[in-house]
C-alpha cells in the first residue's frame, strides 16, 4: 500500500483531483459509497497515464448497505463504476463505519471477504472502528482487517485504537489529517516556519512519522502537489513531541468520529 493517498470526499467531481495527482507522484486514492464520485475516481485514473495495476483505489460501504446482499451489490457496483478505466477490481475496500449493530457489521464484512474471494477486492478492511469491533471479527472466526482509517491528526490522536491496531498489525489509515483545513494553530505555524514547510506539509508528516498513511484531501492542484511533497525532510523528535502534546482526546474529532458505537 502506499504510504500516503488523495482524499475525495465533498468532492463529487473529482476526476482532475485524482488526474493531477496520480500525475505527480500520488498512487491512492480514497472514496467510498457516500461520496458520489467513484465514476470521477475512474475518470482520473484513466485519464492519468498511470497504469491501472500501479494505482491503489479505496472505496467503503455504507452502514445503510449492511446486509450481506447489498453489501454484495454495492460492491459489483462500485466496480462497474470505476468502469472508465477499465478497472476490474478495488484494491482496498471498506466497511465505512460500525454503525448499524454487529450483527449488521459483521454480514457486511463477510459479504466483503467473499468479494475478495470472487477476485472483485484484493484487501478487506473496517473504519471507524473500535477495538471491541475489531474483535467481533476474530471472535467469528473471520479474518482479521487489513486497515482500520479512521479520524488522526494530533488534536485527535486515538491513542487506545491505534495501539490496538500495531499490536494487531493493522495498518492505521489517517483520516482528516488536515484537520479539514483548521490549521491556524499556533504550534503548527511556529513549526511550518521553522521549517520553511506550510501548515498541512506539517501535519501530514506529523502523521507519516507516527507510521500512518495519510490521505490528505484538497481539490485544488497546487495543494494536492505541496501536500504531497513531504518525503525529504524530517521533524526532530523535539517538534514531533509539540505536536503530540496538542491531543485532545475525543474533544479534538472534527468528523463524526463513531468509534464508540455499540
Ligand atoms: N472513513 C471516514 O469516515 C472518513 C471521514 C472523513 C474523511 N475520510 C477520508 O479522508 C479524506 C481526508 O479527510 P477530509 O476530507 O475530511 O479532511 P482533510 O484532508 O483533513 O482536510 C481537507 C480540507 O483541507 C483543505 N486543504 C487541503 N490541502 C490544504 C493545504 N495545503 N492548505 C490549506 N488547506 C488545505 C481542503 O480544501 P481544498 O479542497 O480547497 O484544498 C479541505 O477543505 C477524505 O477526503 C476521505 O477520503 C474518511
Amino acid at each position: 500500500m502506499p504510504t500516503l493517498g488523495l482524499g475525495v470526499y465533498l468532492n463529487e467531481e473529482c476526476a482532475d483531483a485524482c488526474k493531477v495527482a496520480l500525475k505527480n507522484g500520488y498512487r491512492m486514492i480514497d472514496s467510498a459509497r457516500f461520496y458520489e464520485n467513484e465514476v470521477q475516481v475512474g475518470v482520473g485514473v484513466g485519464q492519468s497515464g498511470v497504469k491501472r495495476k500501479n494505482i491503489f483505489i479505496t472505496s467503503k460501504v455504507f452502514h445503510s448497505d449492511f446486509t450481506y446482499d447489498r453489501t454484495m451489490a454495492a460492491v459489483k457496483d462500485s466496480v462497474a463504476n470505476l468502469g472508465s478505466c477499465k478497472s476490474s477490481y478495488y484494491d482496498l475496500y471498506l466497511t465505512h463505519s460500525a454503525l448499524g449493530g454487529k450483527d449488521a457489521r459483521l454480514a457486511a464484512y463477510k459479504a466483503l471477504l467473499d468479494a475478495k474471494a470472487d477476485g472483485l477486492i484484493r484487501s478487506v478492511g473496517v473504519s471507524n472502528y473500535g477495538a471491541k469491533h475489531i474483535e467481533e471479527i476474530r471472535e467469528a472466526g473471520l479474518e482479521m482487517p487489513v486497515v482500520n482509517q479512521i479520524e488522526l491528526h494530533p488534536f485527535c490522536q486515538q491513542k487506545p485504537i491505534v495501539e490496538y491496531c500495531r499490536k494487531n498489525k493493522i495498518i492505521v489509515q489517517a483520516y482528516s489529517p488536515l484537520v479539514r483545513g483548521a490549521l491556524d494553530n499556533t504550534v503548527i505555524q511556529e513549526l511550518a516556519a521553522k521549517y520553511s514547510k506550510d501548515a498541512a506539509q506539517i501535519l501530514i508528516r506529523w502523521s507519516l512519522q507516527r507510521g500512518f498513511v495519510p490521505l490528505p484531501k484538497s481539490s485544488q492542484p497546487h495543494r494536492i502537489i505541496s501536500n504531497n511533497q513531504v518525503f525529504d525532510w524530517n521533524i526532530e523528535l523535539t517538534d514531533m513531541a509539540k505536536l503530540d502534546a496538542l491531543d485532545r482526546g475525543k474533544e479534538g474529532a472534527v468528523t463524526w468520529n463513531p468509534v464508540d458505537v455499540d
